[in-house]
C-alpha cells in the first residue's frame, strides 16, 4: 500500500511538514481555472491511501476543487481518501436561524462524507451537533483538540497573575483547558450576536482584571468583532495588557488592524489557516490523529 499527502498550492507548507512527520510522500494537486471560472484539477502520482491536506477558509471554490481531486484520485486507484481540513468551514450554520435558511453544516457534512472516507479536522465549531461523527455520517471522523497547541503558545511567557478570558460560553472548553494546564485564572463572558461584526457582551467579575495581563482565548477569530468588544470592556476595567490566542484565525488585515487599534497588542493562532497570526504548528497533533485514523480504517477493512 502506498500513501501520499496531496496538497494544493495554498497549503503546501503544512502539507510538506505533515508528510515529513508521517514519513510518506508529498505530491501536488495541479489546478487551474478556465476563462469561464471552471476548475481543472489533475493528480499526477497516484497512491492507494491519499491524504489531501487543505484548510477550508474561503471554502466555496475549494470544496469543488476537493471534490474533483477526490474523483481524480479514485480514478487513479486510491482505495482510501482522507481529507485533512484543519479549519472546517460551514460548521457555524448548524440550524436555520431564520425560516428558510439552509442548514449549511448538514449539507457540507454530507458532501464531505460522500467524497471522502475519513475526515481529520481541528476544533470544529460544533456547538449543537452531538459529535463530528454525526456531521459526517458513515465515515471515520476525528476532531483534534487545539488546546495543547494554544497552551504551548503562552506557556513560557504567561506570568502567574495572567487571567485568561473566554468571550462566550462556547469558548469555555478552550479557556478552561488552557488555564488548567498552566494554573491560571479564568473569566468567561456572556455574548449575544447582533450583526456579523457586532456583538453585545458582558464579563461577570470583570473587576478582577484591574492591573493584570489578559490573554483572550477562543476557538475562532472570524471578523474579530467579538474580541474587539471584549478588549474594550477589559481596557475600561483596567487590564494591564491584552493579547489574544485562537485555534483558527480568519481575520483580514483590516480586522487585525482594528484589534491592534482596540488595544489587543498581539494576536496569535495555530497554523490551521495560513496567515500573519499563525505561530504554532498543528502538524504533530494532526499526524498523531492521522496514524490512528489510518489504523482504524485498516482494521475496519476499508483499504
Ligand atoms: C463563536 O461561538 C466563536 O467561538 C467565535 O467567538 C466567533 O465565531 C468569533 O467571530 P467574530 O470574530 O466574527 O466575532
Amino acid at each position: 500500500m502506498t500513501a501520499n499527502v496531496y496538497f494544493f498550492e495554498d497549503s503546501r507548507m503544512a502539507a510538506v511538514r505533515l508528510a515529513a512527520e508521517l514519513n510518506i510522500g508529498c505530491e501536488p494537486i495541479y489546478h487551474r481555472s478556465f476563462p469561464d471560472g471552471e476548475s481543472l484539477v489533475q493528480v499526477v502520482k497516484p497512491s492507494s491511501i491519499a491524504i489531501i491536506y487543505r484548510s477550508l477558509n474561503r471554502p466555496n471554490d475549494k470544496l469543488i476543487e476537493l471534490m474533483l481531486a477526490a474523483s481524480a484520485l479514485r480514478d487513479r486507484g486510491a482505495v482510501s481518501i482522507v481529507l485533512v481540513a484543519p479549519y472546517l468551514a460551514y460548521m457555524r450554520q448548524d440550524k436555520a436561524f431564520q425560516p428558510g435558511e439552509a442548514v449549511s453544516q448538514k449539507v457540507i457534512g454530507k458532501f464531505i462524507a460522500t467524497h471522502f472516507d475519513a475526515l481529520v479536522t481541528v476544533d470544529p465549531h460544533l456547538h449543537r451537533a452531538a459529535s463530528l461523527q454525526a456531521v459526517v455520517p458513515g465515515i471515520n471522523a476525528c476532531a483534534v483538540s487545539g488546546a495543547t497547541t494554544l497552551s504551548s503558545m503562552i506557556a513560557l511567557e504567561a506570568t502567574h497573575d495572567t487571567i485568561l478570558v473566554g468571550p462566550d460560553v462556547e469558548s469555555r472548553q478552550w479557556v478552561e483547558s488552557v488555564a488548567a494546564s498552566l494554573g491560571l485564572g479564568v473569566l468567561v463572558g456572556e455574548k449575544r450576536r447582533l450583526e456579523d461584526r457586532k456583538v453585545e457582551l458582558a464579563i461577570p467579575n470583570i473587576e478582577q482584571v484591574r492591573g493584570r495581563p489578559i490573554v483572550l482565548v477562543d476557538d475562532l477569530i472570524s471578523t474579530g468583532g467579538t474580541l474587539l468588544r471584549c478588549a474594550a470592556l477589559l481596557r475600561a476595567a483596567g487590564a494591564k495588557r491584552i493579547e489574544a490566542i485562537a485555534t483558527h484565525c480568519l481575520a483580514e488585515p483590516a480586522d487585525l488592524q482594528a484589534l491592534a487599534d482596540g488595544g489587543v497588542e498581539r494576536v496569535r493562532s495555530t497554523d490551521s489557516v495560513p496567515g500573519p497570526t499563525a505561530s504554532a504548528s498543528l502538524v504533530p497533533a494532526i499526524a498523531q490523529a492521522l496514524r490512528e485514523v489510518v489504523r482504524k480504517m485498516s482494521s475496519d477493512g476499508r483499504r
